[in-house]
């Protein structure tokens, strides 16, 4: 005899420790034992044949825990009696389904269950959930328990517990004809009943005594405080005409923390940096905020993320993007299922912004001109020592990412991990014909070198070391100034390279007249464009005519440095020394810097550790507090100093 989930609650008291050998039964029953084995669906009776009498036989042939959404029930029953086809969830383990489209299953946390096992529920604990009351949860707790008025506060304190449910959609039905419908398929709908008297949420219970949860992009996440065993059940829309197929997806129960957790609290949790026309460069925010080397090498030993990408011309990951089954069976490169590893090279770095530790991604052979998905999630298995149902093992998703690949014309390539200028990770001028890009690294790097050494001699005959009052500055040091001109100088010195085709205005067209790598020209059309800057070195030529001579890039537009590049060395560096910097529209900055502008949501200039990130974040800069005129200095530090 198949034992209700209701019959459990009321038993729970008086059964407490027989009840886990009723739940082993009910668990081994046939019936539940089919609720995987899902028979093609029968007719269902439409939403609007409630005239239709009931067909028995419309459920016969399905299982037990099966049931069709729109079987006309008499609203006054649905709502008081328990339904008998329930999937008993048990705490932190995920119950996987399939449902079909228009159906719907039922499902039930026996709370009072995951109670009595766990004898060792501490007082700090309740102080918690007490706390928890107090706040607008009390009246999730207290709906429809109209007869309990009288319960201690002690009793309530003592049975409540907060309840994460979560669900993640792996499988849902594909488009028949995917040239004409193009939209994702709906979404699958959580209910999750509020009270004990509402024992089958959904479409026919009173809203009062229910939440209605729509899935988004292949993911649900509720938690509530109660007392009493959780009622759930989920519905598949009918989607009949434009999709086929039915809908898989996985539910749990936790009383700790979601199971399946989706975040997008994050907007830039994974960051795109650059890309060429193959490859792309994405790393992680920073995970630690220590530059303590025990810390750093302690958070560098593990690898804490795995990476989804995929291509946006293909569909079929939309409407799963926070679900980890689903961009696990879709997408088209999925580091933890091991597909695609080839294409993406995962490793520690303490590269960008102050340097702290994050986990990069350099993604090969991807396709040009084409825009991509990243995700970044946390497999959920691995995060806890424990094997059985780890808590939160369903894995944490972030909020995706867009970058895109550059075009085809191949003569931007992304250099990272040189020795000099170590900061560098981005797409310089190239041309495969005449590097390789390690070669290309080097070659960068070396010629950055070259000029710093003649910076460093003339560093070295200021008084450095001398006593406070002897120094040129009391605020700052030789190490500033030279930080700062390594700084300045690796962004001048190692231009970064867009797309000639990107019509961004503050990017700097470079080496118009000249061949692509391919021996081709830009069209007439453009050229004639072009033809009233012929003569203006910062249009006919690269940032600097070594790159001319020797990478042979062709056309391309160059992201500038930022101005305050310039600026810091001004302020950082002592006076003797004579550094000056172009004023925006005057002599010497067109065409050798940008500003920047965190307002416009755009890398505007470029700077050591700049990314393409939404959200602009302020590049490192120096306090301002050598006041010097700087301005009337007009030593124009430019390409000069590199050529
Ligand atoms: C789903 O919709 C189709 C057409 O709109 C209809 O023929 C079918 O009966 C519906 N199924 C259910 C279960 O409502
Ligand atoms: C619990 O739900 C509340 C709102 O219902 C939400 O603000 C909170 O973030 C949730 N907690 C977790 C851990 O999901
Ligand atoms: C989302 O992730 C960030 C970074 O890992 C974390 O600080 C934050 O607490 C997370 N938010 C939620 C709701 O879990
Ligand atoms: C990342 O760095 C910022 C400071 O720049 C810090 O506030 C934040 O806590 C760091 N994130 C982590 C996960 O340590
Ligand atoms: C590249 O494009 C081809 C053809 O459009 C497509 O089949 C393939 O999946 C794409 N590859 C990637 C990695 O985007
Ligand atoms: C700069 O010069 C100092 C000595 O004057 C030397 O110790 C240092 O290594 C030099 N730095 C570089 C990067 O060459
Ligand atoms: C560029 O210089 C050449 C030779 O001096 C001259 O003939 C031509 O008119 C100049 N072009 C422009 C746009 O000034």
């Amino acid at each position: 005899m198949y034992l209700s989930p209701l019959q459990s609650r009321l038993g729970a008291s008086a059964l407490g420790p027989c009840l886990p050998i009723l739940l082993y039964l009910c668990l081994i029953s046939p019936h539940s034992a089919v609720a995987l084995d899902l028979e093609p669906a029968t007719p269902i009776p439409q939403d609007n044949d409630v005239g239709f009498s009931p067909n028995p036989a419309g459920r016969s042939p399905l299982s037990a825990n099966y049931e069709p959404a729109f079987i006309p029930f008499d609203r006054s029953i649905i709502g008081r009696a328990p339904p008998e086809n329930f999937n008993p969830l048990t705490n932190n383990e995920p119950f996987p389904i399939d449902i079909d489209k228009g159906a719907a299953v039922r499902f039930v946390f026996p709370l009072t269950d995951v109670k009595s096992r766990e004898s060792g529920y501490s007082r700090l604990e309740l102080r918690d959930e007490h706390s928890l009351l107090d706040d607008n949860d009390a009246a999730d707790e207290t709906g429809g328990t109209e007869g309990r008025e009288g319960a201690s506060k002690l009793e309530r304190r003592q049975t409540s517990r907060r309840v994460y449910i979560s669900a993640n959609t792996c499988q849902q039905p594909v488009a028949v004809d995917p040239s004409k419908t193009t939209g994702s398929p709906p979404q699958l709908t959580l209910f999750v009943s509020k009270s004990p008297e509402n024992m089958a949420p959904g479409l026919f219970s009173d809203p009062a005594q229910q939440v209605m949860l729509k899935f988004v992009e292949g993911a649900v996440m509720w938690n509530f405080t109660t007392k009493h065993d959780v009622y759930l059940a989920v519905y598949a829309p009918n989607v009949s005409d434009e999709y086929t197929g039915s809908y898989n997806f996985r539910i749990a129960a936790s009383t700790e923390r979601p199971y399946f957790h989706y975040n997008d609290s994050v907007s830039d949790a994974l960051v795109w940096v650059d890309s060429d026309s193959q490859g792309a460069l994405l790393y992680t925010q920073n995970l630690t905020s220590s530059n303590d080397p025990t810390v750093q090498e302690v958070a560098k030993s593990s690898q804490p993320y795995v990476l989804f990408a995929h291509n946006q011309d293909d569909t079929s990951i939309n409407g799963l993007k926070h679900s980890y089954c689903g961009l696990q069976n879709h997408a088209q490169i999925a580091l933890s299922m091991g597909r695609g590893t080839e294409m993406v090279k995962t490793s520690m770095i303490t590269r960008g912004q102050e340097g702290f530790v994050r986990q990069q991604f350099f993604f090969g052979s991807l396709n040009s001109s084409a825009k991509y998905w990243g995700i970044l999630a946390k497999d959920g298995s691995s995060s806890s020592g424990k094997r059985q149902n780890p808590i939160g093992g369903g894995g944490e998703v972030f909020s995706a990412t867009e970058f895109e690949t550059k075009s085809s014309h191949g003569n931007c390539a992304i250099i990272t991990d040189l020795e000099f200028c170590n900061e560098v990770a981005y797409s310089v001028p190239s041309n495969p014909n005449t590097f390789s890009n390690r070669d290309l690294a080097t070659w960068y790097d070396t010629q950055a070198k070259i000029s710093y050494e003649n910076f460093n001699k003339s560093l070295s005959q200021i008084q450095c070391e001398a006593p406070s009052s002897q120094r040129y500055s009391l605020v700052r040091t030789c190490e500033d100034c030279a930080a700062a001109y390594k700084n300045w100088l690796c962004t001048v010195a190692i231009p970064r390279c867009e797309d000639f085709d990107n019509d961004e205005p503050f990017l700097q067209p470079r080496a118009v007249f000249q061949p692509l790598p391919n021996g081709e020209r830009l069209s007439d059309e453009v050229l004639q464009r072009f033809k009233p800057f012929e003569n203006m070195t910062s249009y006919k030529s690269s940032r600097s005519p070594r790159i001319d001579d020797e990478v042979k890039p062709g056309p391309h537009k160059e992201l500038l440095p930022c101005d305050y590049l310039c600026y810091d060395i001004v302020r950082s560096c002592p006076a003797q020394m004579d550094f000056g910097c172009p004023k925006p529209g005057g002599i010497g900055f067109e065409g050798n810097y940008q500003q920047h502008k965190p307002e416009s949501q755009k890398l505007t200039c470029n700077f050591q550790g700049s990314a393409h990130v939404k959200s602009a974040a302020p590049p490192r800069r120096l306090k301002s507090v050598w006041a010097v005129p700087t301005w009337a200095l007009v030593v124009v530090i430019g390409t000069a100093l590199i050529a």
